[in-house]
Protein backbone atom coordinates (compact mmCIF):
# COMPACT_ATOMS: atom_id res chain seq x y z
CA UNK A 1 0.00 0.00 0.00
CA UNK A 2 2.55 2.48 0.74
CA UNK A 3 6.52 1.89 -0.16
CA UNK A 4 8.98 4.21 0.61
CA UNK A 5 12.37 3.49 -1.60
CA UNK A 6 15.61 4.45 -0.57
CA UNK A 7 14.53 8.28 0.70
CA UNK A 8 18.03 10.00 1.30
CA UNK A 9 18.18 13.91 2.54
CA UNK A 10 20.66 16.25 4.00
CA UNK A 11 20.23 19.64 5.52
CA UNK A 12 23.68 21.01 4.75
CA UNK A 13 25.79 18.66 7.19
CA UNK A 14 23.17 16.76 9.06
CA UNK A 15 22.51 13.38 6.90
CA UNK A 16 18.55 13.84 8.34
CA UNK A 17 17.52 10.68 6.34
CA UNK A 18 19.71 7.80 5.45
CA UNK A 19 18.33 5.58 2.40
CA UNK A 20 15.45 4.90 4.42
CA UNK A 21 13.24 2.46 2.47
CA UNK A 22 9.85 0.85 4.00
CA UNK A 23 7.19 -1.34 2.72
CA UNK A 24 3.74 -1.26 4.25
CA UNK A 25 0.94 -3.77 3.45
CA UNK A 26 -2.54 -2.92 3.07
CA UNK A 27 -4.46 -2.39 6.45
CA UNK A 28 -0.58 -2.46 8.64
CA UNK A 29 -0.37 -0.69 11.69
CA UNK A 30 3.37 0.32 12.06
CA UNK A 31 4.48 2.20 14.72
CA UNK A 32 8.18 3.94 14.11
CA UNK A 33 9.96 4.62 17.28
CA UNK A 34 13.72 6.59 17.61
CA UNK A 35 14.75 9.08 19.94
CA UNK A 36 14.53 12.79 19.47
CA UNK A 37 16.49 13.96 16.41
CA UNK A 38 16.33 10.78 14.81
CA UNK A 39 14.58 12.16 11.64
CA UNK A 40 10.85 10.64 12.31
CA UNK A 41 9.01 14.05 11.63
CA UNK A 42 11.53 14.72 8.76
CA UNK A 43 10.45 11.50 6.99
CA UNK A 44 6.58 12.57 7.35
CA UNK A 45 7.47 15.84 5.86
CA UNK A 46 9.17 13.88 2.82
CA UNK A 47 6.59 11.67 2.48
CA UNK A 48 3.66 13.89 2.44
CA UNK A 49 5.72 16.01 0.10
CA UNK A 50 6.31 19.16 2.50
CA UNK A 51 9.85 18.35 2.38
CA UNK A 52 11.86 16.66 -0.92
CA UNK A 53 14.15 14.12 -0.41
CA UNK A 54 17.75 14.50 -2.19
CA UNK A 55 16.74 10.95 -3.40
CA UNK A 56 14.29 8.57 -3.16
CA UNK A 57 10.64 7.28 -4.23
CA UNK A 58 7.10 7.15 -2.20
CA UNK A 59 4.83 4.92 -4.09
CA UNK A 60 1.14 5.12 -2.78
CA UNK A 61 -1.48 2.18 -4.02
CA UNK A 62 0.91 1.39 -6.63
CA UNK A 63 1.25 4.99 -7.86
CA UNK A 64 4.33 6.61 -7.99
CA UNK A 65 3.23 10.64 -5.88
CA UNK A 66 7.53 11.49 -5.56
CA UNK A 67 6.30 14.01 -8.16
CA UNK A 68 3.31 15.00 -6.91
CA UNK A 69 2.85 18.08 -4.26
CA UNK A 70 0.84 18.00 -1.14
CA UNK A 71 -2.58 18.40 -1.83
CA UNK A 72 -2.44 15.93 -4.78
CA UNK A 73 -0.73 13.34 -2.53
CA UNK A 74 -3.84 14.25 -0.13
CA UNK A 75 -6.22 13.59 -3.03
CA UNK A 76 -3.88 10.46 -3.96
CA UNK A 77 -4.91 9.30 -0.53
CA UNK A 78 -2.00 10.08 1.91
CA UNK A 79 -2.98 11.68 5.21
CA UNK A 80 -1.14 13.47 8.21
CA UNK A 81 -2.04 14.40 11.69
CA UNK A 82 0.98 16.59 13.16
CA UNK A 83 2.87 16.43 16.18
CA UNK A 84 1.82 19.69 17.14
CA UNK A 85 -1.72 21.04 16.79
CA UNK A 86 -3.09 22.80 13.71
CA UNK A 87 -6.63 22.71 14.40
CA UNK A 88 -8.74 25.92 13.99
CA UNK A 89 -9.53 27.27 17.28
CA UNK A 90 -12.32 29.74 16.71
CA UNK A 91 -14.54 26.96 14.62
CA UNK A 92 -16.03 24.05 16.35
CA UNK A 93 -14.98 20.25 16.52
CA UNK A 94 -17.93 19.75 13.47
CA UNK A 95 -17.17 22.44 11.24
CA UNK A 96 -13.29 21.34 11.35
CA UNK A 97 -14.03 17.90 10.51
CA UNK A 98 -16.27 18.80 8.01
CA UNK A 99 -13.51 21.30 6.52
CA UNK A 100 -11.19 18.16 5.88
CA UNK A 101 -14.19 16.27 4.56
CA UNK A 102 -15.22 19.25 1.81
CA UNK A 103 -11.90 18.75 0.51
CA UNK A 104 -12.24 15.51 -0.33
CA UNK A 105 -15.79 15.55 -1.84
CA UNK A 106 -14.88 18.92 -3.27
CA UNK A 107 -17.83 20.59 -1.75
CA UNK A 108 -15.28 23.22 -0.24
CA UNK A 109 -16.18 25.13 -4.07
CA UNK A 110 -17.31 28.26 -3.05
CA UNK A 111 -18.34 29.40 0.79
CA UNK A 112 -17.13 26.85 3.54
CA UNK A 113 -21.08 27.41 4.92
CA UNK A 114 -22.14 24.96 2.16
CA UNK A 115 -19.74 22.25 3.08
CA UNK A 116 -21.56 21.67 6.41
CA UNK A 117 -24.85 21.56 4.39
CA UNK A 118 -23.48 19.30 1.72
CA UNK A 119 -25.08 15.68 2.47
CA UNK A 120 -21.81 13.86 2.09
CA UNK A 121 -19.89 16.05 3.87
CA UNK A 122 -22.34 15.35 6.87
CA UNK A 123 -22.36 11.89 6.84
CA UNK A 124 -18.68 11.65 7.07
CA UNK A 125 -18.30 14.05 10.25
CA UNK A 126 -20.77 11.69 11.61
CA UNK A 127 -19.32 8.67 10.79
CA UNK A 128 -15.55 10.40 11.95
CA UNK A 129 -17.14 12.03 14.88
CA UNK A 130 -17.72 8.30 16.52
CA UNK A 131 -14.15 6.56 14.89
CA UNK A 132 -12.06 9.02 17.37
CA UNK A 133 -15.14 9.11 20.17
CA UNK A 134 -15.73 12.92 19.47
CA UNK A 135 -19.80 12.78 18.86
CA UNK A 136 -20.42 14.77 21.89
CA UNK A 137 -18.17 17.41 21.86
CA UNK A 138 -18.95 18.44 17.53
CA UNK A 139 -20.79 21.12 18.65
CA UNK A 140 -17.95 23.15 21.13
CA UNK A 141 -15.54 25.46 19.98
CA UNK A 142 -11.70 23.68 19.31
CA UNK A 143 -10.81 26.61 21.83
CA UNK A 144 -13.13 25.03 24.78
CA UNK A 145 -12.39 21.53 24.28
CA UNK A 146 -9.46 19.63 26.29
CA UNK A 147 -5.88 19.07 24.99
CA UNK A 148 -6.73 15.17 24.94
CA UNK A 149 -9.97 15.96 23.26
CA UNK A 150 -7.91 18.18 20.41
CA UNK A 151 -5.40 15.39 19.76
CA UNK A 152 -8.56 12.86 19.24
CA UNK A 153 -9.63 15.65 16.83
CA UNK A 154 -6.48 15.62 14.85
CA UNK A 155 -6.70 12.30 14.52
CA UNK A 156 -10.16 12.53 13.41
CA UNK A 157 -9.19 15.68 10.57
CA UNK A 158 -6.68 13.16 9.15
CA UNK A 159 -9.93 10.84 8.77
CA UNK A 160 -11.87 12.83 7.51
CA UNK A 161 -10.21 13.25 4.10
CA UNK A 162 -11.20 9.34 3.85
CA UNK A 163 -7.43 8.02 3.35
CA UNK A 164 -5.74 4.96 2.17
CA UNK A 165 -2.74 5.35 4.67
CA UNK A 166 -2.94 7.75 8.11
CA UNK A 167 -0.10 9.26 9.25
CA UNK A 168 0.07 10.19 12.87
CA UNK A 169 2.77 12.44 14.26
CA UNK A 170 3.00 11.49 18.00
CA UNK A 171 -0.72 11.24 18.47
CA UNK A 172 -0.56 10.98 22.08
CA UNK A 173 2.14 13.30 23.25
CA UNK A 174 1.46 15.69 26.15
CA UNK A 175 -1.52 13.90 27.34
CA UNK A 176 -1.72 11.77 30.52
CA UNK A 177 -1.50 7.80 30.85
CA UNK A 178 -5.40 7.92 31.55
CA UNK A 179 -6.09 9.70 28.38
CA UNK A 180 -3.29 7.65 26.74
CA UNK A 181 -4.87 4.47 27.79
CA UNK A 182 -8.38 5.74 25.98
CA UNK A 183 -6.41 6.75 22.66
CA UNK A 184 -4.93 3.44 22.29
CA UNK A 185 -8.76 1.60 22.39
CA UNK A 186 -9.44 4.35 19.91
CA UNK A 187 -6.48 3.93 17.76
CA UNK A 188 -7.47 -0.22 17.63
CA UNK A 189 -10.74 0.11 16.94
CA UNK A 190 -10.46 2.06 13.79
CA UNK A 191 -11.18 0.00 10.52
CA UNK A 192 -8.94 -2.46 9.69
CA UNK A 193 -8.42 -1.57 6.59
CA UNK A 194 -6.88 1.65 6.85
CA UNK A 195 -3.25 1.58 6.35
CA UNK A 196 -1.47 3.41 9.42
CA UNK A 197 1.73 4.91 10.32
CA UNK A 198 2.23 6.18 13.31
CA UNK A 199 5.46 8.13 15.22
CA UNK A 200 5.24 7.45 18.81
CA UNK A 201 7.24 8.04 22.04
CA UNK A 202 5.06 5.68 24.65
CA UNK A 203 6.51 2.36 24.23
CA UNK A 204 2.86 1.07 25.51
CA UNK A 205 1.21 2.72 22.66
CA UNK A 206 3.57 1.10 20.14
CA UNK A 207 3.38 -2.57 21.47
CA UNK A 208 -0.50 -1.88 21.60
CA UNK A 209 -1.20 -1.37 18.34
CA UNK A 210 1.54 -2.70 16.27
CA UNK A 211 1.56 -4.58 13.87
CA UNK A 212 5.18 -4.41 12.72
CA UNK A 213 7.60 -1.82 14.26
CA UNK A 214 10.62 0.32 12.62
CA UNK A 215 13.34 2.32 14.17
CA UNK A 216 14.82 4.86 13.03
CA UNK A 217 18.25 6.18 15.10
CA UNK A 218 20.21 8.86 13.41
CA UNK A 219 18.00 9.23 10.24
CA UNK A 220 18.76 5.40 9.55
CA UNK A 221 16.39 2.42 9.95
CA UNK A 222 17.58 -0.02 12.44
CA UNK A 223 15.35 -2.20 13.30
CA UNK A 224 12.32 -3.41 11.33
CA UNK A 225 9.99 -6.44 12.82
CA UNK A 226 7.70 -8.00 14.82
CA UNK A 227 6.82 -6.19 18.27
CA UNK A 228 7.87 -9.31 20.32
CA UNK A 229 11.43 -8.99 18.42
CA UNK A 230 11.38 -5.33 19.23
CA UNK A 231 10.97 -6.34 23.01
CA UNK A 232 14.30 -8.50 23.18
CA UNK A 233 16.34 -6.44 20.54
CA UNK A 234 19.50 -5.28 22.87
CA UNK A 235 20.25 -2.54 20.20
CA UNK A 236 17.20 -1.22 20.92
CA UNK A 237 17.18 -1.47 24.42
CA UNK A 238 21.08 0.55 24.00
CA UNK A 239 19.18 3.33 21.83
CA UNK A 240 16.64 3.86 24.40
CA UNK A 241 19.48 3.89 27.48
CA UNK A 242 16.53 2.08 29.51
CA UNK A 243 13.45 3.86 29.06
CA UNK A 244 12.24 0.82 27.36
CA UNK A 245 12.17 -1.07 31.08
CA UNK A 246 10.09 1.98 32.39
CA UNK A 247 7.50 1.88 30.21
N1 LIG B 1 14.25 22.35 8.13
C1 LIG B 1 15.33 21.88 8.78
N2 LIG B 1 16.56 22.42 8.57
C2 LIG B 1 17.65 21.95 9.20
N3 LIG B 1 17.64 20.90 10.07
C3 LIG B 1 16.45 20.33 10.32
C4 LIG B 1 15.23 20.77 9.69
N4 LIG B 1 14.21 19.98 10.13
C5 LIG B 1 14.77 19.11 10.99
N5 LIG B 1 16.10 19.31 11.10
C6 LIG B 1 17.03 18.53 11.91
O1 LIG B 1 16.85 17.17 11.52
C7 LIG B 1 17.00 16.30 12.64
C8 LIG B 1 15.80 15.39 12.74
O2 LIG B 1 14.67 16.16 13.15
P1 LIG B 1 13.21 15.54 13.28
O3 LIG B 1 12.32 16.64 13.71
O4 LIG B 1 12.88 14.83 12.04
O5 LIG B 1 13.41 14.48 14.44
P2 LIG B 1 12.33 13.59 15.21
O6 LIG B 1 12.82 12.19 15.15
O7 LIG B 1 10.97 13.88 14.71
O8 LIG B 1 12.49 14.12 16.70
P3 LIG B 1 11.41 14.30 17.89
O9 LIG B 1 11.27 12.93 18.52
O10 LIG B 1 12.05 15.26 18.83
O11 LIG B 1 10.15 14.82 17.30
C9 LIG B 1 17.22 17.19 13.85
O12 LIG B 1 18.62 17.25 14.08
C10 LIG B 1 16.69 18.53 13.41
O13 LIG B 1 17.34 19.58 14.08
MG1 LIG C 1 9.26 14.65 15.53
Amino acid sequence: MLEIKNLDKRFGAIHVTKDVSLRLKAGERRVILGPNGAGKTTLFNQLVGEITPDKGKVILDSQDITPLDVPARARAGLSRSYQKNTLFDGLTCRENLALAAACKTGAVRSVFRDALRDKAVREIVEETAVLVHMTPYLDQRVSEISYGIRRQLEVGVALATQPLVVLMDEPTSGIGPEMSHAFHTMINDLPRDLTLLIIEHDMDLAFDVADSITVLNYGEVVFDGAPDEARGSSLLRDIYLGSWEDA
